[in-house]
C-alpha cells in the first residue's frame, strides 16, 4: 500500500479526518485516566526544524514518548542539511531508519520534494503554506467545547498566512463556513482559496465577519520569518484586533481560539485573551492528542 502523508488537510478525506478527532477525543481521556497505550514500542519519529517551536515540538515529543516510541529532535544547525545537502538525499536517508519524519520548514515545496522520495509518512509541522496539524487542534476543541462544526461560521481575522491556508482546507473538509477579514495585500493565496471557494467568503471589516460567528480567532501580524516586516504589518494591522467589540458582535456562545504565541495589545486583546471565552489553553493541549491520533492513522491505520 503507497505510504500516506500529512502535508495538508486535503490528504485525509472528510471522513478520515472527522474519525481521526473522535480518536483524538478518545485518547485524551484514556492520557487522563493514566492508562498506558504503546501501540509504538520501538518506532522512530523524525523532526526536523528549521523554524523556532514549544508546542509542536513538545507535543510530538511527548506523545511518541507514550506511545513507547521515541523522537529525535534535528536542527539543520547541527545536521548536514544546514550544510546544503539535498533535501531529497536527507529524505532518502532518514526514511531508512526512521519510522515517520515531521517537518517544520519555510518553503512549502521542500515538504512535498522530500516526501516525493521519502518511504515513510511525512507530517507538515508548518510551512509558509499550511499548518494542517494546528487545525486537528482547533477543531477537536471546537468540538469538545460546542458540538459539531459543520454548519457552523467561523471568523478568522488578520493575515492570509499559512494557518488561514489550513483554516480554509478546514472549512472544505469539515463543512462550515469561513468569513476572512484580511487587509488589504495581505489576503490569503487566490489558489487556497480555490480549493475551497463555497466556504469561504473574504472581507475587509473585522466587525462585519465576526458578526454571528460561533468561533473567532487570529494569528500573529509576522509571521517566523517575516520578522523585517512588523513595523510595517503592525501599521497594517492596526484595525485587525480580536477585542471586546468584535467578541461582542459574535454568537453569544463563540469561543476564541489562537494557535499561539499570541501578542496581547496587537492580534488580540489581553482581556479577550485571557476572557471567559477564550479556550486556548485547551487548544493548545489538544495539539498532542490530535497529533497522536494522526501518528498511529498514519502508522498503523485507523481506529
Ligand atoms: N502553534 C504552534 O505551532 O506553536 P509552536 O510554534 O510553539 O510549535
Ligand atoms: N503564522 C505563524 C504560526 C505560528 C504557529 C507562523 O508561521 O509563525
Amino acid at each position: 500500500m503507497a505510504v500516506r502523508h500529512f502535508l495538508s488537510l486535503l490528504d485525509l478525506s472528510p471522513e478520515e479526518l472527522r474519525r481521526l478527532l473522535d480518536r483524538a477525543i478518545a485518547l485524551k481521556a484514556m492520557q487522563h485516566r493514566g492508562e498506558t497505550y504503546e501501540p509504538l514500542k520501538n518506532r522512530t519519529l523524525g523532526m526536523i526544524f528549521e523554524k523556532s517551536s514549544t508546542r509542536t515540538r513538545v507535543s510530538f515529543e511527548v506523545a511518541m514518548a507514550q506511545f513507547g516510541g521515541h523522537a529525535l529532535f534535528l536542527s539543520p544547525r547541527d545536521t548536514q542539511l544546514g550544510r546544503g545537502e539535498p533535501i531529497e538525499d536527507t529524505a532518502r536517508v532518514l526514511s531508512r531508519m526512521v519510522d515517520a519524519v515531521m517537518i517544520r520548514t519555510f518553503a512549502h515545496e521542500i515538504i512535498e520534494r522530500f516526501a516525493a522520495v521519502s518511504k515513510v509518512p511525512v507530517i507538515n509541522a508548518l510551512t509558509d503554506l499550511h499548518h494542517p496539524c494546528q487545525l486537528l487542534a482547533d477543531v477537536q476543541t471546537f468540538i469538545e467545547h460546542r458540538g459539531e462544526i459543520a454548519g457552523k461560521t467561523v471568523a478568522w481575522i488578520g493575515d492570509g498566512n499559512n494557518m488561514c491556508h489550513s483554516y480554509i482546507h478546514a472549512a472544505r473538509q469539515f463543512g462550515f463556513t469561513l468569513n476572512i477579514a484580511a487587509p488589504e495585500g495581505y489576503e490569503p493565496s487566490p489558489a487556497v482559496v480555490a480549493e475551497a471557494a463555497d466556504c469561504v467568503r473574504l472581507m475587509r471589516d473585522p466587525v462585519e465577519a465576526a458578526r454571528g460567528a460561533h468561533l473567532i480567532t487570529t494569528d500573529v501580524w509576522a509571521s517566523m520569518g517575516q520578522e523585517e516586516e512588523q513595523t510595517e504589518r503592525a501599521r497594517a494591522f492596526a484595525a485587525y484586533q480580536v477585542d471586546a467589540q468584535v467578541m461582542g458582535v459574535a454568537a453569544k456562545d463563540a469561543v476564541f481560539l489562537h494557535c499561539l504565541p499570541a501578542h496581547r495589545g496587537e492580534e488580540v486583546s489581553a482581556e479577550v485573551m485571557d476572557g471567559p471565552q477564550s479556550v486556548v489553553w485547551d487548544q493548545a493541549e489538544n495539539r498532542l492528542h490530535a497529533q497522536k491520533a494522526l501518528l498511529e492513522f498514519l502508522l498503523i491505520g485507523p481506529r
